[in-house]
């Protein structure tokens, strides 16, 4: 019966220690110095055999009992050693100290103007469309008046990939591609990518376009100098100057360019003492082509010849450029998160 007596003198030995292991690492030594496979207890038991055979069921069952105590000791010193753990750390937790600010991406300038400038348009009740960047020689020149040896193909160096598939180089064939599915009125607005054999300071061989075209009965030429006036004044502020240049384009007759009173100088040719960088002094700068929907393009939607209609198509980059005061293209497609973070 002295194995009884060690047994539970083996509790009160624990409760002694545990009151001093005062971390949970601590803790672990000691459960494995008391119940482990080599521990305190499993030597007490050990000495089992060499006992009487009707004094081992009494003794068994004070070692089952002491261990079920032994292990419930354990387990409330450990809780409690966690709780005091965190309640230490919270009295160390300051609150008022400033977070770490997660990182925020932003929007590509092109992202922002492309949505200003689709928003202004659907605020007026255009619908935004979108067509393909692969094109064929039919919807990107034969349809817009640019019909094979046209001279005006070669105003536009284009990427072809096969001879009658190619990339867009403007985002006109829109214009088609909408007529050709759907009856006037409509108002559209394309937003898209466009393509050309061109890289140097201000050109880029990939860039973007918004496209604009509105067709009814009776639109005229005002109709397009009102609506192209309402986007420039929302987008560079109500003071802008519009006007409109006599130009060329296959698709449109009349055609003209749009240009606004230069936003470095206000329209005055100088900035800072200087002949203004910008408009190089002349006080316009282009932002857009734009004209009559020309009527061979009409009929080659089959469209009836009661409609009338304007088609514009502006720059992207270029209406950004202009906007933040980009002076320099690349800017835009070398992704430098210095540049980008300050649209955010
Ligand atoms: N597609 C012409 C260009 O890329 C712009 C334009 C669009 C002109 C619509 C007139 C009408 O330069």
């Amino acid at each position: 019966m002295d194995l009884v007596v060690t047994l539970e003198n083996l509790v009160e030995e624990l409760k002694e220690r545990l009151s001093k292991a005062d971390t949970p690492e601590a803790l672990e030594d000691l459960r494995v110095d008391v119940l482990g496979r080599k521990g305190r207890l499993a030597q007490i038991i050990s000495h089992l055999p060499a006992l009487p055979p009707e004094d081992r069921p009494v003794v068994g069952q004070a070692a089952n009992r002491v261990k079920e105590r032994c292990a419930a000791l354990f387990r409330e010193r450990h809780s409690a050693l966690l709780a005091a753990r965190e309640a230490d750390a919270l009295t160390r937790f300051d609150p008022t100290l400033p977070g770490r600010a997660p990182w925020r991406g932003s929007l590509h300038p092109v992202t922002l103007i492309t949505e200003e400038i689709c928003g202004i348009f659907t605020g007026m009740g255009f619908e935004v469309v979108s067509g393909p960047e692969v094109e064929n020689d039919y919807y990107n020149f034969e349809a817009l008046n640019m019909p094979p040896e046209h001279p005006a193909r070669d105003m536009q160096d284009t990427l072809y990939i096969t001879e009658k598939v190619l990339m867009r180089t403007h985002t006109s064939p829109v214009q088609v591609r909408t007529m050709a599915t759907r009856a006037a009125p409509l108002a559209v607005i394309v937003p898209g990518k466009v393509y050309r054999r061109d890289s140097d300071l201000t050109h880029t061989p990939m860039f973007h376009q918004i496209e604009g075209l509105m067709v009814d009965n009776g639109i005229t030429m005002a109709h397009l100098r009102g609506t192209l006036t309402a986007f420039v004044r929302a987008v560079f502020g109500f003071r802008t100057q519009v006007r409109f240049r006599p130009s060329f384009f296959p698709f449109t007759e009349p055609s003209a360019e749009v240009d606004i009173s230069c936003c470095l100088c206000g329209g005055k040719g100088r900035h800072k003492d200087e002949s203004c960088r910008v408009c190089k002094g002349t006080g316009w700068v282009e932002i857009l082509g734009c004209g009559m929907v020309d009527p061979a393009v009409f009929s080659a939607v089959n469209y009836p010849d009661r409609v009338s209609g304007f088609a514009f198509g502006l720059g992207v980059e270029r209406v950004a450029m202009l906007k933040y005061g980009i002076g320099d293209l690349r800017m835009f497609f070398e992704n430098d998160v210095r540049f980008l973070r300050q649209f955010a």
